[in-house]
């Protein structure tokens, strides 16, 4: 048998940056760098919401990489994603818990020579990469049960920035009017913490979906029965799309309430 030896592919550059912004100022930080300056460890993530169980990747332990890119302190952190997604991050709660979040560069069981980084991931309708960089999390003593679920965590994909962020201020334009009423105000916090990482309501939140304001919205033309049971969204009802199943996460008073809220904000 022929023993063909091949020369190894030279490894092309990674090209991807980190963007940081930090109140008005802005930095970007070259993969290149963080690897020199952070050094790269490795996380077996037990129960992966995207790829299911046992998955390694490759890339920076969180703690180490936010002190690095300045943001070690910072209470609050906006993770703002390619596809829109802008997920308000607590992380001196998350950094107490006994977990450890690594910022993935790459899954270790795709081959350096692919030329990719990541399984291929279906979302809805599209099979999509996790570029630049995907937040993963495991339990800081392997085996140990603690809920890393992405209702406690984070598990931001194609992440491309991380910003300073001030949870109150950033939010006080989607502010009900006064005298609305506390389920009204129960339902505005039901939009910021479940509902602003994917929809804009007077400008502010993330673009995955349209803006909850839109002229001609759904939550304009429903009545609230139909809004209700359009934001409950039974998986069985809608299949392929990214807004998760709301039946099975809020309690109908929940629902009730952010539909208060929607009903709300609607300008005639
Ligand atoms: C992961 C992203 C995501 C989250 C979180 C999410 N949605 Fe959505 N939402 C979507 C997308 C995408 C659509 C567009 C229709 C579709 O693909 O199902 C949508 C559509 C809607 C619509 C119809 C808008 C219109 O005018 O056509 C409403 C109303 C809505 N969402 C309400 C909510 C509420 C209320 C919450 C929080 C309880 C929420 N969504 C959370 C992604 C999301």
């Amino acid at each position: 048998m022929a023993i063909i030896t091949l020369a190894a592919p030279a490894a092309a550059p990674d090209e991807r940056v980190l963007r940081v912004r930090d109140g008005t100022e802005e930095r970007i930080y070259p993969v290149a760098e963080l690897v020199a300056a952070v050094g790269l460890s490795e996380l077996t993530v037990p129960d992966d919401p995207l790829f299911g169980s046992h998955r390694t990747y490759a890339g920076f332990d969180l703690p180490a990489l936010l002190r690095h890119i300045g943001l070690g302190g910072a209470p609050e952190l906006l993770l703002v994603c390619a596809d829109g997604y802008s997920i308000p991050f607590d992380a001196a709660a998350a950094l107490k818990e006994p977990v450890r979040g690594l910022l993935a560069l790459r899954d270790t069981a795709v081959p350096a020579d692919s030329g990719r980084h990541w399984q291929p991931y279906r979302h809805g309708t599209e099979a999509i990469s996790l570029d630049p960089f995907f937040l993963v999390w495991a339990p800081a003593k392997p085996g140990a049960d603690v809920d890393l679920g992405p209702e406690t965590l984070p598990w931001p994909y194609q992440l491309t920035e991380i910003r300073r962020f001030d949870r109150a201020a950033y939010f006080a334009p989607a502010r009900p009017p006064d005298r609305t009423g506390p389920e009204v105000e129960h339902g505005f916090a039901i939009y910021q913490a479940h509902c602003g990482k994917c929809h804009q309501m007077r400008g502010v939140g993330g673009s995955v979906g349209p803006a909850l304001d839109r002229a001609a919205s759904a939550s304009a033309l429903s009545t609230p029965a139909q809004l209700g049971a359009y934001v409950r969204h039974e998986r069985w009802l809608f299949p392929r799309s990214k807004m998760p199943a709301f039946s099975a996460l809020l309690a109908p008073a929940d629902i009730d309430a952010v539909v208060a809220y929607l009903k709300a904000m609607q300008t005639r």
